[in-house]
């Protein structure tokens, strides 16, 4: 089929790369033209895995094309994904003018009819505004706009693998045509006659995705209350870890232990410095947002934002406590990220430690295998080494802040030797606290002694 998407960001450029080597034609704009022009060079404005090789496959086989002229991009497609940011406003209310900006182009430059969807993150409800735009902001009477709702489940750092290998496809419709418009979107996914670019060879054998067929303000609040749902996750393991530290036990074997628990599950059970990143943070926001609105009382949430934010605080009584002078000390950060296999520093814990560890006259120096070039931008100050030992040379401690292979393998035996003190602040429980103190280091972490 032939497809639009509006907006390539993370989410518009892993939908329209996976869609094209999915085989369909699909045409990308945006309003930021140097981003397009990068793209028509053949590069790739983020990192994930996998996405700069399915980009230049579908580019070579013509399936995929970039315009910085929205009124073609809207031409060429039969349906449009809209893929444009929705940030949180001060208030938590997630900010809709891009969506609204899309609607007035897509009123005004569509020459036939659309089926249009919503790949972006929008609170229930939105979709009917988005009929309700479309119509108003049309001048040609007889063009039809269907809309729909697609969200996307996305990780950062595996997103080309889950847009492959989905374990649901929700779609929430008005009629039944567009539901089989989708269906046959996703074809190639749900039958799995794609060939995948994440295995090499044959992927493991798993079961067919769902595809769900929804209402629209189904679709749109099944996306917010998964993500609030996992959010809580992690808060409720953070809460476990500090009534663990009171009473003197290990939160890895009691999260682990609950997580084998079918009805519980292992995953998103982790505690440390908290979840970060573009969704959890505003997607719970928008969704305490909403519920307010709608006059029902989420108070779980705010307590999962609250014990989320509570985390750096902890963090930093820990740096205190075993530092006690934070001034003019050397401090190795190892993480800048907001969690591992990404450079999006997004509302990343990593950054608030930094913030205070700078507020506090520490000298920050830093090591992040894929994060340090946005880092620069924002904290100049610092000093960035590629090389993690390099970082730790002379140091007073170290911090970890992103669950990184590459740290969870850093030889401490040799670090020792170049560290001033011998004293590590784990922020992600990588490392168990008997082989550390058996090297000779102070250990910290979260939810053990
Ligand atoms: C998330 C959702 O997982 C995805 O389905 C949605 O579409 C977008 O939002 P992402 O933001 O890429 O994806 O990150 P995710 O892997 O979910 O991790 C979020 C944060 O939680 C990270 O900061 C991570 O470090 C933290 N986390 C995760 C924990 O602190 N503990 C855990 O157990 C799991």
């Amino acid at each position: 089929m032939r497809l639009s998407v509006i907006g390539c960001g993370y989410v518009g450029l892993v939908t329209g790369a996976c869609l094209a080597e999915a085989g369909h034609e699909v045409v990308c704009t945006d309003i930021d033209s140097e981003r397009i022009a990068k793209l028509n060079a053949g590069g790739v404005p983020i990192y994930e895995e996998h996405l700069d090789k399915i980009l230049a496959s579908a580019h070579k086989a013509r399936r995929i094309s970039y315009t910085a002229n929205a009124g073609d991009a809207i031409r060429a497609g039969d349906a449009i994904f809209i893929c444009v940011g929705t940030p949180p406003k001060d208030s938590g209310e997630a900010d809709l003018s891009a969506i609204d900006h899309v609607a007035r182009q897509i009123a005004a430059e569509a020459h036939s009819s659309k089926l249009v969807i919503e790949k972006s993150t929008v609170p229930a409800r939105t979709g009917m505004e988005l009929s309700r735009a479309l119509a108003a902001y049309s001048r040609n009477g007889g063009l039809k706009f269907r809309v729909a709702s697609n969200p996307e489940f996305l990780r950062e750092g595996t997103a080309v693998g889950d847009f492959f290998h989905p374990d649901r496809i929700v779609v929430g419709v008005e009629d039944p045509s567009s539901a089989a418009e989708l269906r046959e979107i996703y074809r190639p996914i749900l039958e799995k006659s794609f060939h995948c670019p994440v295995h090499e060879g044959a992927c493991p054998p798993g079961h067919r995705p769902e595809f769900l067929v929804t209402t629209i303000n189904s679709a749109e609040l099944i996306k917010h209350a998964s993500n609030s749902f996992l959010a809580l996750k992690i808060s409720y393991a953070n809460v476990i870890a500090d009534l663990c530290e009171k009473i003197g036990a290990d939160v890895e074997e009691v999260t682990h232990a609950m997580g084998l628990d079918p009805r519980i599950g292992g995953q998103f059970l982790k505690a440390g410095l908290g979840y970060g990143g573009f969704c959890f943070p505003k997607d719970v926001q928008a969704f305490i947002y909403l519920s307010a609105r709608m006059g029902v009382d989420f108070d779980i949430l705010k307590a999962t934002e609250r014990v989320n934010k509570q985390r750096i605080d902890r963090f930093f009584e820990k740096i205190r406590q075993a530092l006690w002078v934070v001034k003019g000390k050397h401090v190795a950060v190892f993480g800048l990220a907001f969690k591992a296999n990404t450079d999006d520093i997004r509302f990343a814990p990593a950054l608030e430690v930094v913030k205070r560890l700078l507020e506090e006259g520490a000298v920050v120096h830093a090591s992040d295998p894929e994060a340090m070039a946005r880092t620069k931008a924002l904290f100049p100050q610092l000093h960035y080494h590629e090389d993690p030992y390099e970082a730790l040379r002379d140091a007073d401690a170290a911090l970890i802040c992103t669950e990184w292979n590459m740290f969870r393998r850093l030889d401490w035996d040799r670090a020792g030797k170049v560290m001033a003190r011998k004293l590590v602040i784990d922020g992600r429980n990588l490392y168990t606290p008997e082989a550390m103190r058996e090297k000779g280091f102070e250990y910290y972490s979260f939810g053990r002694e």
